[in-house]
This record gives C-alpha cells, sequence and structure tokens, in this order.
C-alpha cells in the first residue's frame, strides 16, 4: 500500500485546495455584502420610503425615517467596510495586489481589466462620498428639521436625490464588478 503523505506529497494538493476554499469563501462575503448594501438601498427607496412618506402624523412620520436611517446606516458602513477588505483580497487572489506589473504599471491601466478596475474603484469613491454627505451631513439634518415644514421636505428631498444617484452609482458598480470577475 503507498502512503499518499510520503514525501510530503499530499502537502501541494491541501495547499491548492485551501486556497481555492479561501478564495471562494472571500468572493461570497464579497458579493453578500455588496447584496446587503446594494439590496437594502432599493428596499428602502422603492417599498420602505413610500410607504412612510404616508405616515401621519408628520412628527411619527419623521421619527420612523430617523430610526430607520439611522439602523441602515450602521448596516451600510459595515457593508462597505467588509466590501473594500473582501475587494482587496480579491485583487490578491487574481494576482493583481502588486506594484510591479500592475496597480503601479500605467501600461496596465490601459488594458480591459485595468479600465474596469479604474471604473468600479471610481465607483466606490464616488459612492462612499456621497454616502457620506447623504448619512451624515444631510439625512441629520432632514431629522431635526421641525416635523411636516417646508425646510424639512425640502432637506428630505435632497437627502432622496443622494440615496438614488448612489443607486445608479450602485448599478454601475455592480455592472464593473461582473466584467472586472470575467476578465474585464
Ligand atoms: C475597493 C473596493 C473593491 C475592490 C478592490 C473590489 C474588487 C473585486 C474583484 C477583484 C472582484 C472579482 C472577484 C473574482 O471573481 O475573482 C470583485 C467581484 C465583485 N464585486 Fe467587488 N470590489 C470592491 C468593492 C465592491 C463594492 C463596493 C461592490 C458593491 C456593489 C462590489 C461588488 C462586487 C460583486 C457583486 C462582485 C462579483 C461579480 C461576479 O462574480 O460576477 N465590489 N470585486
Amino acid at each position: 500500500m503507498v502512503c499518499r503523505c510520503q514525501g510530503n506529497l499530499w502537502f501541494v494538493p491541501a495547499t491548492i485546495i485551501l486556497t481555492a476554499m479561501l478564495y471562494y469563501a472571500n468572493v461570497t462575503v464579497h458579493v453578500l455584502a455588496a447584496m446587503l448594501w446594494l439590496g437594502g438601498m432599493f428596499f428602502l427607496g422603492i417599498v420602505g420610503a413610500p410607504l412612510l412618506r404616508a405616515i401621519e402624523p408628520p412628527e411619527l412620520r419623521q421619527k420612523l425615517f430617523q430610526l430607520i436611517g439611522e439602523r441602515f446606516r450602521a448596516v451600510g458602513w459595515w457593508s462597505i467596510a467588509v466590501l473594500v477588505t473582501t475587494g482587496v483580497i480579491n485583487l490578491h487572489y487574481r494576482g493583481l495586489l502588486h506594484w510591479s506589473g500592475a496597480l503601479g504599471a500605467a501600461a496596465f491601466w490601459r488594458t480591459g481589466t485595468g479600465h474596469t478596475l479604474a471604473a468600479k474603484l471610481a465607483a466606490v469613491g464616488t459612492m462612499i462620498s456621497i454616502g457620506a454627505v447623504h448619512d451624515f451631513i444631510q439625512g441629520p439634518r432632514a431629522a431635526r428639521a421641525v416635523p411636516g415644514s417646508p425646510e424639512a421636505i425640502v432637506l428630505r428631498q435632497r437627502a432622496a436625490l443622494l440615496a438614488r444617484v448612489n443607486a445608479i452609482v450602485g448599478i454601475v458598480l455592480v455592472a464593473a464588478a461582473v466584467r472586472l470577475a470575467r476578465g474585464g
């Protein structure tokens, strides 16, 4: 009988299998975080906000907007932290997380993969900036305004506009992600 562990022959396939499993686990977490963040945003925009807008009196409506917004803000920023972390690890598994010949090479950014990665990173930066203005400036301002006042309505409309723009950036981001996963 031949011992499979003779001369540590088992080591190479075990390392390959382990690396593949970690890679799949990382992409799975990445996609789940994208679903949670984007799915939550679309749910709020398409289902939650239209229902909340019909709630009376304005004090209750504003309180509900504030509580749901604050809860989703925490979920959203945790999702983004997970997306950026697992995204960088994805780059490592794709062999792109090094300076010479990839991220630091002008030639790389002229390839299809380089263009798609640049589009994706630009979308990530835009999304984080718009999200920060929405979550930490515009949303809290709308929550502080006098419920039902013209000021509160204008501030809420502005917050809603920012959320819609971010949802569109999210769609562009997923389109870039799908392309990137297939080689750019
Ligand atoms: C710094 C930020 C990010 C980096 C560096 C990054 C990088 C990557 C890479 C390299 C892949 C390909 C994984 C593979 O199949 O080997 C990927 C897939 C993916 N990314 Fe990101 N990502 C980032 C942020 C995001 C964000 C914010 C979203 C949110 C929408 C997102 C959504 C996705 C999705 C849905 C896939 C899977 C695409 C598919 O398999 O068709 N990523 N990402």
